[in-house]
């Protein structure tokens, strides 16, 4: 066994880590918080407003604004409450949600978004943007699912540092949340998460300490629930000991909103700022009960200067004080709506297509049957903190006409209607389990619909009322009969293509037994229709991979299977382990409906030809694959390759593959590409809880170049002594 270098640890988290100020920055800030008085200091603690926290105006010191969320800068709100302020200049560029930007593998991208998000948070003045959303799907009905980018930890931690960067080059601190384990909506505001070291090391931090040690996040939101007993936003382990002590953290930590439970607890367990709490604010756990136990003597002023101080040098960061020099921003730009439909078109993911149904051949449909609820709902707006209030959205209908002006008539008609209302938590499981049943009047009319038509799409899929914060979903199925409505048109018109707007999995056998093509088209942002008819039309090639595991069932995912969700007696155990996503697929040997990591293209790739730089490595090596890729179909198109290692003798078990190194790949027809790949030996490490760090074990791994977690294109074994 080799253990890292302590030395080559420190050295490396003093280089990329959200490092100390120099000099002149901390004198500063000293000297400012030795002008303020203590009732000064508590007042930047806590929220003086729904989303706002206080300043100190003599000192120069503005109130600090926060924003949600991970894709568009939200609307204003009134001051005090969670009504709309009722604004004509606050619509914004919805980006695509999480699951979207995740599916096209491409960390690039994700840092042009977070420039454009950054820009519009700027031009709305706004100094914290609450995002990206990081934490790991669990479970396939989280309600969070498609705010959160995947399953897999190092694919989340790639796109957060991308997301982290953009948004910071415009002088706008992110806010990374929610840490931790927040891997549930039901329940979240009490249930206690339990796991080992080792899983909590391996599946929930790597995003959270990537978007820290190298993207430099400013500030981290601590969840609503609690970890090994203590609140998220109150746990000495989580903020003191492993964001502060073993990552070098010098920024804020944010509650997320009402997330505190206790003044002392959370002012010595490293949170620094209350947000969200009902008013009055001097109410707030970290207000005037604060300012009491620093009078008393029981938490010193020590502590709250240096939680002041850590505000003080995010505000230093994204020059607060020297406005003239700071971004100044811009709302709905061209680049970023650009962006959106780019992330847009990159994510959509081809799931099936036989006989090249697709893309659509424009000169032989005259009548185009449009199915679907989805078709023309707008999905901006809603889903709680993570709405926008979009600027524009163009729907998959008007996608169509955009694309397809008067050449084709396009038929619409609904096929099931939205029948669920969310009305505020509780409310949503009764409700939803009354929105299941087929509308046989509306699945009459568009199977009459598909019969007069050349082809059919249905768009189908979920909406805000299951991709939603603070419930989660019953089961995987489609609502509103929606499966019933895809085997009637299916049954009318063969050439019936289903795309599902989902931000997270949904079952989709029937659409895959049934129907001839299918697609993944997620929660896709302003420009989501145009993308979608983009790809339907052939002018873009989808390129998108899935970023989680389609089950065939609910109970054959890990914590289905064992029980482990959603919790006893408030507690959760998450004794699946390491084992979430594709790696308990893979090493329970269970099939999964479709694979992580899987998408299909207009085009073929071939892939031949690996060489590897060093087949016997140590510790510190990096081992470099390089192999031949080929387009040898007749289309432009880029492929997400993935590598994926095997630890083939452990001391421990470890999953059947990991994730260690993708990249996207663009060839034109019949081109033929070396692509080079690293893996550095240090990432096949796992958790060793006997030292509490990180081993790679000497012995034989199996480096895999992969188009899918289930599809292994090229092996290369090494050994490391
Ligand atoms: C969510 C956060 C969000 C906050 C403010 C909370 O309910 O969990 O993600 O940033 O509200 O809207």
């Amino acid at each position: 066994m080799k253990k890292y270098s302590v030395f080559l640890f420190w050295l490396m988290l003093a280089l990329t880590s959200c490092s100390a100020e120099p000099a002149s920055v901390e004198q500063k800030i000293n000297k400012l918080i030795g002008q303020m008085t203590l009732e000064e200091k508590i007042g930047m603690l806590h929220g003086n407003s729904k989303f706002t926290s206080g300043g100190v105006d003599r000192l120069g010191i503005g109130e600090i604004s926060y924003s949600d969320g991970p894709h568009g800068v939200r609307e204003e709100l009134e001051r005090d409450s969670w009504k709309p302020a009722g604004l004509t200049t606050d619509s914004a560029t919805y980006f695509p949600t999480g699951t979207a930007v995740a599916a096209t593998w491409n960390p690039e991208l994700v840092y042009k978004m977070g420039v454009g998000l950054g820009l519009e948070a700027r031009a709305r003045h706004k100094d914290i943007l609450l995002g990206p959303a990081v934490n790991i799907q669990r479970t396939p009905i989280c309600g969070r699912t498609y705010e959160y980018y995947t399953e897999d930890p190092y694919l989340s931690a790639r796109l957060a540092v991308g997301y982290v960067k953009g948004v910071q080059s415009c002088d706008v601190a992110v806010c990374v949340k929610h840490f931790a384990a927040n891997n549930q909506e039901k329940d979240r505001g009490t249930v206690d998460v339990r796991m080992s070291d080792r899983t909590l090391n391996e599946i929930y931090l790597p995003a959270f300490k990537a978007a820290i040690t190298e993207g430099g996040a400013l500030s981290v939101m601590g969840a609503y629930n609690r970890f090994r007993g203590d609140y998220c936003c109150e746990s000495d382990y989580l903020l003191n000991q492993i964001l502060r002590k073993n990552w070098g953290f010098q920024g804020a930590v944010v509650s997320d909103w009402a997330a505190v439970h206790n003044t002392r607890k959370a002012a010595l367990g490293g949170l620094d700022v209350e947000m969200g709490t009902n008013a009055p604010y001097s109410a707030f756990y970290m207000a005037d009960s604060l300012l009491a136990l620093v009078q008393r003597g029981e938490v010193s002023e020590e502590l709250i200067n240096e939680k002041v101080a850590n505000l003080l040098r995010i505000l230093f960061k994204i020059k607060a004080f020297e406005p003239e020099n700071r971004v100044k921003g811009e709302l709905n730009s061209a680049t970023s709506q650009q962006t959106a439909w780019q992330i847009a078109s990159e994510s959509i993911t081809l799931l099936k297509n036989q006989n090249d149904l697709l893309p659509l051949q424009r000169d032989k449909i005259k009548r185009l049957a449009i199915i679907g609820d989805n078709a023309t709902r707008k999905l901006a707006n809603g889903g709680f903190g993570a709405g926008v209030k979009a600027k524009y959205e163009i729907t998959p209908l008007q996608g169509l006409r955009n694309r397809l002006g008067n050449d084709v008539e396009l038929v619409h008609v609904k096929g099931y209607e939205k029948r669920s209302k969310v009305k505020y938590k509780n409310d949503i499981e009764r409700d939803r389990q009354t929105a299941d049943e087929p509308d046989y009047v509306l699945i009459a009319e568009a199977v009459e619909a598909a019969k007069t038509c050349d082809m059919a799409i249905i768009f189908g899929g979920l909406n805000l009322d299951y991709d939603t914060e603070a419930s989660d979903r019953l089961s995987l199925k489609l609502p509103y009969g929606q499966d019933s409505l895809i085997a009637a048109v299916t049954r009318a018109n063969p050439n019936t293509v289903v795309v599902l707007i989902a931000g997270s999995p949904v079952d989709v056998r029937t659409s895959l037994d049934l129907a001839p093509a299918v697609l993944y088209g997620w929660l896709n942002g302003s420009e989501g229709g145009n993308a979608l008819a983009d790809v339907l039309l052939g002018t873009v090639n989808p390129s998108g991979k899935l970023p989680f595991t389609i089950p065939a069932r609910l109970e054959d995912v890990s914590v289905h299977a064992l029980g482990t969700y959603p919790g006893v007696d408030g507690k959760v155990s998450y004794d699946e382990g390491v084992l979430v996503g594709y790696r308990w697929f893979d090493t329970k040997n269970i099939e999964p409906l479709v694979p992580f990591g899987f998408g299909l293209s207009y085009t073929r790739f071939e892939y031949s030809n690996l060489k590897t730089s060093n087949t016997t490595c140590s510790g510190n090596d990096v081992v470099t694959l390089t192999f031949d890729l080929k387009n040898s179909g007749s289309y432009a198109g880029a492929e997400v390759v993935q590598v994926y290692a095997a630890d083939l003798e452990s001391s421990v078990e470890r999953p059947a593959k990991e994730l260690r190194a993708f990249t996207k790949v663009r060839l034109e027809p019949g081109e033929v590409k070396s692509v080079s790949v690293d893996v550095p030996v240090s990432s096949l490490a796992f958790y060793n809880e006997t030292v509490g760090d990180w081993t790679v074990e000497p012995g034989d791994f199996d480096l895999m170049v992969a188009s899918s977690s289930r599809k292994t294109e090229l092996t290369q074994r090494i050994t490391i002594k």
